[in-house]
C-alpha cells in the first residue's frame, strides 16, 4: 500500500452512504471511517485526516457541531471539511461555510463530481500548507537577518562612540552608561520600547561631536577658558553633523543636539526652552549630568552619586525636566541602578594619552570648572 496517498476521513451514521463514498474513493486514498460524531473528532485529533466528508443529520451530534468543533480546536482546524448531505437548502450550505466547511456536496452524488471535489480540496490544502510552511522560513529569515543587522548596528554604534572616547579616555564608557541610565529612567516613566531604543542610541552617540575638539581642551586639568568653553560647546552640533544623515527611525539627530539645553533657555546651542526641547534630549540631559557629576574628570574628581543628584533637585524644573529628574531621583533611592564604572574602561594599550593613575577615583582636586562639559 502506497502509504503517502491522502487519508480521507467519511463520517456518516447510513452505512450504505459509506459504502457508496468508500467505493468511490478507495482506490485513490487511504480512508477512516467514523459513524459517530465523537469518534470522529477523536479520529481526527489523534490522525489528523488531510480532509473529512462529513453527513450532516447523524444522532448525538449533528454534522455542524462535529465541524464547529474540529475549526474550534487548533489541532484540527486546518483539516478541510466537505459536507455531504440531502439538505440541499441554501440556508444549509450557508451555515456549513460560516462553520467553516469548504465545500459541500448533495446527495444523491456522483462519484466523479465526489473524486473531483476530494481531488481539488486536497491539493487546495497542499498548496496552503506548503505555503504556510514558507511563511514560517520566511519569518525565521527574516528574524535572522533582523538580529544581524541589528547586531552590525550596535557594532557601528560602539565603534563610533569608540571613536570620541580614545580620544577623550576620562570619559571613557560615559556614553554607555548615559544610555543605560536614560534608558531606566525612559522606561520607568513609561515610555515605549521603541522611543527607548532611540534614546538608548543617541545616549551611546551624544557627545561623539567631542571629535573635533581638540585632545589638549578634552585632557585640560585646569579651569578652562571661556574660549575653550566655547569649543566644547560646538560638539552638539557636530554629533548632530555626524548623525543627521543616519535614517534612523528616531529623531536621534536632534536628539543629541539638544541634550545640553535647559528648560529655563540657558543651555546651548540655541537657548531653546521647555517643551521646544524634545523629551528625549530632557531625559539625556539628566543622565548625563548624573554621570558626569558621578565621574572622575581631569579638571576634578569624582564628586558621587549624591552630588549629582543634589544638582538635580536645586535645577529641578529649572534646568532639568521635572519628570525625568524625580524619576532619576527614584530609581536611585530605590537602588534600581547603579553606574558600572569597570566595564566600560577603554583597554590602556587604545588610549591616545599617558594614563594619570587613579586612586579610586580621587585624585588632587583641581579648581571646578565653570560649567559640565
Ligand atoms: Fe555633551
Ligand atoms: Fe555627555
Amino acid at each position: 500500500m502506497n502509504e503517502t496517498r491522502s487519508l480521507v476521513l467519511i463520517v456518516d451514521d447510513n452505512a450504505t452512504n459509506i459504502d457508496l463514498l468508500v467505493n468511490t474513493l478507495k482506490e485513490e486514498y487511504r480512508l477512516g471511517i467514523s459513524k459517530k460524531g465523537s469518534m470522529a473528532l477523536e479520529y481526527a485529533e489523534k490522525y489528523h485526516p488531510d480532509l473529512i466528508l462529513l453527513d450532516i443529520m447523524m444522532p448525538e451530534m449533528d454534522g455542524y457541531e462535529v465541524c464547529s468543533r474540529l475549526k474550534n480546536n487548533p489541532a484540527t482546524r486546518s483539516i478541510p471539511v466537505i459536507f455531504i448531505t440531502a439538505m440541499s437548502e441554501t440556508v444549509n450550505k450557508t451555515k456549513g461555510f460560516t462553520l467553516g466547511a469548504v465545500d459541500y456536496i448533495t446527495k444523491p452524488f456522483h462519484a466523479a463530481e465526489v473524486k473531483a471535489r476530494v481531488q481539488t480540496h486536497l491539493a487546495l490544502a497542499t498548496m496552503k500548507s506548503q505555503l504556510r510552511s514558507q511563511n514560517v522560513l520566511l519569518e525565521q529569515m527574516v528574524a535572522k537577518k533582523t538580529l544581524q543587522i541589528q547586531e552590525m548596528l550596535d557594532g557601528i554604534i560602539s565603534s563610533m562612540a569608540l571613536m570620541v572616547e580614545i580620544r577623550d579616555p576620562y570619559t571613557a564608557g560615559h556614553q554607555q552608561r548615559v544610555a543605560q541610565l536614560a534608558c531606566a529612567i525612559a522606561s520607568r516613566m513609561g515610555l515605549s520600547q521603541k522611543i527607548i531604543e532611540g534614546i538608548r542610541i543617541a545616549g551611546i552617540l551624544h557627545d561623539v561631536g567631542k571629535i573635533r575638539v581638540p585632545v589638549s581642551i578634552l585632557n585640560r586639568t585646569g579651569q578652562l577658558l571661556d574660549a575653550e568653553m566655547d569649543v566644547i560647546k560646538i560638539h552638539p552640533q557636530i554629533s548632530y553633523e555626524i548623525l543627521k544623515g543616519i535614517p534612523f527611525p528616531w529623531p536621534c539627530a536632534r536628539m543629541v543636539l539638544q541634550h545640553h539645553e535647559r528648560l529655563d533657555g540657558s543651555g546651548y546651542p540655541f537657548g531653546i526652552r521647555g517643551d521646544e526641547i524634545l523629551l528625549e534630549s530632557r531625559i539625556l540631559a539628566v543622565a548625563d549630568v548624573t554621570e558626569a557629576k558621578s565621574s572622575f574628570r581631569p579638571y576634578r574628581p569624582a564628586l558621587g552619586v549624591e552630588a549629582a543628584l543634589a544638582e538635580l533637585r536645586e535645577y529641578r524644573g529649572v534646568w532639568y525636566d521635572i519628570d525625568a529628574v524625580d524619576t532619576c531621583l527614584a530609581i536611585f533611592a530605590e537602588g534600581e541602578f547603579q553606574f558600572d564604572h569597570c566595564e566600560q574602561q577603554l583597554p590602556h594599550h587604545l588610549l591616545g594619552n599617558p594614563v594619570i593613575p587613579r586612586t579610586g577615583n580621587t585624585l588632587p582636586a583641581p579648581p571646578l570648572p565653570v560649567a559640565h562639559k
